[in-house]
């Protein structure tokens, strides 16, 4: 009985608590199913675990590797950096040298260079110097010739001075002696004439013993010739002097000397005077010359002509007229003494004379200013120009 009360018990239990037991039932089989969906998810989450733990090992490992890999390759790099460091080292080292090299050479280049410049320089300087030399030598040459040469030129002057100095002394001497003059006569030489001069004049007097002179240019000639003519008591001179008072000088002479008679003296001013337009060494040109008085221009045989005037400062080749003027009044055979023949103008003179007229030059005399002597030859006689230096 109780077996079966128990499980009447039981059955009603059981159809009391089917809900129940139907709710736990299904509460079992949810709890079942929540736990095999555990488990399942447990498995899931074991699986996914495992999967991220081989994922970490993995990282792991390759954090590992990349560790490695950057240690090594932090490594390398660092050998690289000393590799180049040495490299760049060397190189600069090298590269330094070269440039030292280069920079000395160039120096070096430059130092021949420059030696060779200054080589050339020197050699230069040196062919100046002797260029120099040189021609400080020929300048020390020519110099010391040109001195000597002058030395010998002023030597010859000096000499030729000192020896006509003694002439015109000499001259001077023999004229005072042979004039025996009681009063002392006018300045001889500069404007005068000059003592050898006069002596030749004096002596042509005396010895030619003239009796128509006619004079261009009075002064101490004129005291000369008028005492010659005194001592040959023969002849008469006449004097044209341009300037007046010069002139009243000259006639002061004159009187002092008590020579008045021997000499008829004449104030001839220069005037203009033209020459024979067929004359063919002055045709064209003008002349001032002695407006000559009448009594003188009306003289026919002028023995003497003695032109010491007009002074050169009146006109270019001023005494060219003298003969032209006289010519006609001279004597064949008169003659005529020109004063100064060493000038340009009266050599000129002298040639045009003796071209245009029957005049011939008979001597120059190497006195101290030149002393001309022509005389009147015939027309077409002996050869004409033929001078005859004394
Ligand atoms: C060469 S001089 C004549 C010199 C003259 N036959 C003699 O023996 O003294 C020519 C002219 O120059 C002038 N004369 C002369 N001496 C002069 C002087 N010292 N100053 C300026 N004229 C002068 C005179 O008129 C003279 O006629």
């Amino acid at each position: 009985m109780k077996l079966l009360q128990n499980r009447i018990k039981a059955a009603l239990n059981k159809l009391l608590m089917r809900p129940q037991i139907w709710q736990v039932s299904a509460d079992t089989k949810q709890i079942k199913l929540i736990n095999k969906n555990l488990a399942q998810s447990v498995i899931s989450l074991q699986l996914e675990t495992a999967i991220i733990q081989k994922k970490f090992d993995l990282l792991e490992g390759m954090l590992a590797q990349n560790q490695n890999a950057m240690s090594l390759a932090i490594d390398k790099f660092r050998a690289d950096i000393q590799e180049m460091v040495v490299a760049t080292l060397k190189q600069e080292e090298a590269f330094s040298s070269t440039i030292i090299q280069k920079k000395f050479d160039l120096l070096e280049g430059m130092l021949a260079q420059n030696q060779n410049t200054m080589s050339l320089e020197i050699d230069k300087l040196r062919d100046a110097i002797q260029e120099v030399t040189g021609a400080t030598v020929k300048q020390e040459e020519y110099f010391s010739s040109t001195i000597n040469r002058g030395l010998s030129e002023y030597e010859v002057a000096v000499k030729k001075l000192a020896e006509n100095q003694f002439r015109q002394i000499e001259a001077l001497f023999s004229l005072l002696l042979a004039l025996k003059p009681e009063y002392p006569l006018p300045p001889t030489r500069n404007w005068a004439a000059s003592p050898d001069f006069l002596i030749d004049l004096y002596c042509r007097i005396i010895e030619e013993k003239p009796a128509v002179v006619v004079e261009l240019g009075s002064g101490v000639s004129t005291i000369v010739v008028a005492a010659a003519l005194r001592r040959n008591q023969t002849g008469r001179l006449f004097s044209l002097d341009h300037d007046h008072a010069f002139l009243l000088q000259t006639e002061k002479h004159l009187s002092r000397h008590g020579l008045e008679e021997w000499v008829k003296t004449y104030h001839a001013p220069l005037t203009e005077w033209v020459p024979d337009p067929s004359s063919p060494t002055q045709a064209g040109d003008r002349f001032q010359w002695y407006d000559v008085p009448a009594e003188v221009a009306g003289l026919k045989q002028i023995d003497l002509l003695v032109v010491d005037g007009p002074p050169m400062a009146s006109s270019k080749r001023c005494r060219y007229p003298a003969v032209p003027f006289f010519y006609q009044r001279l004597k064949e055979g008169g003659q005529v003494m020109l004063d100064d023949a060493h000038r340009d103008d009266e050599r000129f003179i002298v040639k045009a004379w003796t071209t245009e007229f029957a005049m011939q030059l008979q001597k120059v005399r190497d006195s101290e200013k030149g002393l001309a002597l022509l005389s009147k030859v015939k027309p077409n006689g002996p050869a004409q120009n033929a001078i005859e230096k004394v």
